[in-house]
Order: C-alpha cells, then structure tokens, then sequence
C-alpha cells in the first residue's frame, strides 16, 4: 500500500553518464564538483538552503534537471545575489556546468548532482523563491508515465516549499506532456497560471533562455510552450 498519488513514482530512470567525458570534464567532476556540491546532513531534519551558500543571498531558486546547465548559468549571471540550486542526476551535463561556472566565475551556483525529490522533502516550507522545471523527459509511452517529474507528489512538495507569490516556471515541447501538465497545474489548488494570451505560452519570454535540449529538438513543430504559475497565498 502507498499513499502515494497513482501517477507519481520515487524511482530515478534517466541516465547518470553519457558519451566519455574529456579528460577537463572528468576532471572537474573531481575537482570542482565537491565545492559546489549540495551535502545532505544524515537524518531528516529541514535544511535551509540559503546555508547551501557561502555568502548572504536576497533569495533561493531552484532548477530540477538543469541538462548541461546552460538556463541555470544565465540566471546565475543576471542574479548574482540570488542563490541558485540546480538539481541533476546526469553526470555529463553536471560537468558541463562546472565548466560554466569555472569560465564565467559564478560564485551563486551549488549542484544537488542527483535526483531533486530528497533534496525537496528537505527544503522548509516557503524556502524557495522560484522553480524551474524546463523540457522534463516526456516519457512518452503510457505505462512509464508515472516516471514523469511533473507529477502530484512533486507538485504538492512544490507548493510547500515555494513561498507566496513565487513562480513556478515549466516549458515543454511534447504536446501530450503538455497536456499533461496542463491538467496537473490545473487540478493543484497552489498555483495559478499567468498566462492572459496565446502569446504568454507561445513566445519566449525575455528571461528565459534557450536551452541545448530545447535547439536540438526544434523540429518543425508547434514549438515549446512555457507555462509560468505563482504560488498563491496559503
Ligand atoms: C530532457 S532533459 C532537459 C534538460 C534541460 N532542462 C534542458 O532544457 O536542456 C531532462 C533532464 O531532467 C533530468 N532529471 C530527470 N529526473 C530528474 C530528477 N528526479 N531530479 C533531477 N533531475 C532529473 C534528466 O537527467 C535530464 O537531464
């Protein structure tokens, strides 16, 4: 038994190590990796995440499966004093953004290198400032559909650790996990969606870029949509 909703399982099945590295890569994973890395204490007490940090932060955002890092870094960048955590169990793109963080000297990055949930059931309420969960793998056959990330456990734990009034930023490019996340947002009584017109899902907004899995898959088709929520009042 669980009490778990039915669409929502615990379990990692994406790929932890791609393509050999090059030997600068793998090595940043052995060098660069543990001064960024987010640590877990032993036991289930909540973690602040501003401790995470090693300077005063105005506010603490989080991004669940950065790929190679690339939107991560970029709102780094143009957010110095704002502490972003970005969440990935894929050891290849963690490096890539080592690499990131090395040439372009961002001091507000640390890296959970691994799947974001235990980290999340951590975090105390209200203690994030923003989330990103950008071209989540769709998992496209019905029966593994209860692997996809945006999901009723994952939402919920959101929602409680999301402050008031704190965004919630999704983008996709498959049309049924699209609908899919329509319909979860949807149902979760926590977020509301901002969109007030096509264009406010269909283009891009100004602080929200690019990602190489995102210009890799642009094929022709409807194109991504990006759906922005908020965190309503508890
Ligand atoms: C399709 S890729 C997109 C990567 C990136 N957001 C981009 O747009 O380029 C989805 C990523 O989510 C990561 N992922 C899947 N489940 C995860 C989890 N439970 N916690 C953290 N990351 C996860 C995968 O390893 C993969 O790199």
């Amino acid at each position: 038994m669980t009490d778990r909703p039915p669409d929502t399982d615990r379990r990692f099945h994406g790929r932890r190590r791609g393509r050999r590295l090059r030997p600068g890569l793998e090595r940043l994973l052995e060098t660069a990796l543990p001064g960024v890395s987010v640590d877990l204490p032993d036991g289930g007490a909540p973690v602040d995440p501003r401790t995470f940090f090693d300077r005063e932060v105005r506010d603490v955002w989080l991004e669940i499966g950065f790929g190679a890092g690339e939107h991560l870094a970029w709102q780094a960048e143009r957010h110095p004093d704002v502490g972003m955590i970005g969440a990935e169990p894929y050891l290849n793109g963690v490096a890539r953004l080592l690499a990131a963080i090395e040439r372009q000297g961002l001091g507000n990055i640390r890296i959970l290198a691994d799947d974001v949930r235990p980290l999340l059931d951590r975090l105390p309420d209200a203690s994030l400032g923003r989330g990103f969960i950008l071209f989540p793998d769709p998992w496209p056959k019905t029966r593994h559909h209860a692997r996809r990330i945006v999901n009723p456990g994952v939402l919920d734990t959101l929602a409680r650790t999301l402050g008031e009034g704190a965004e919630l930023r999704l983008a996709t490019d498959d049309q049924d996990y699209l609908v899919w996340m329509l319909r979860h947002m949807e149902a979760h009584p926590a977020f509301d969606w901002l969109a007030e017109r096509a264009d406010d899902w269909r283009v891009r907004p100004d602080d929200w870029p690019d990602t190489r899995y995102e210009s890799k898959n642009r094929s022709g088709g409807p194109g991504p949509t990006f759906l922005r929520y908020v965190r309503v009042p508890r």
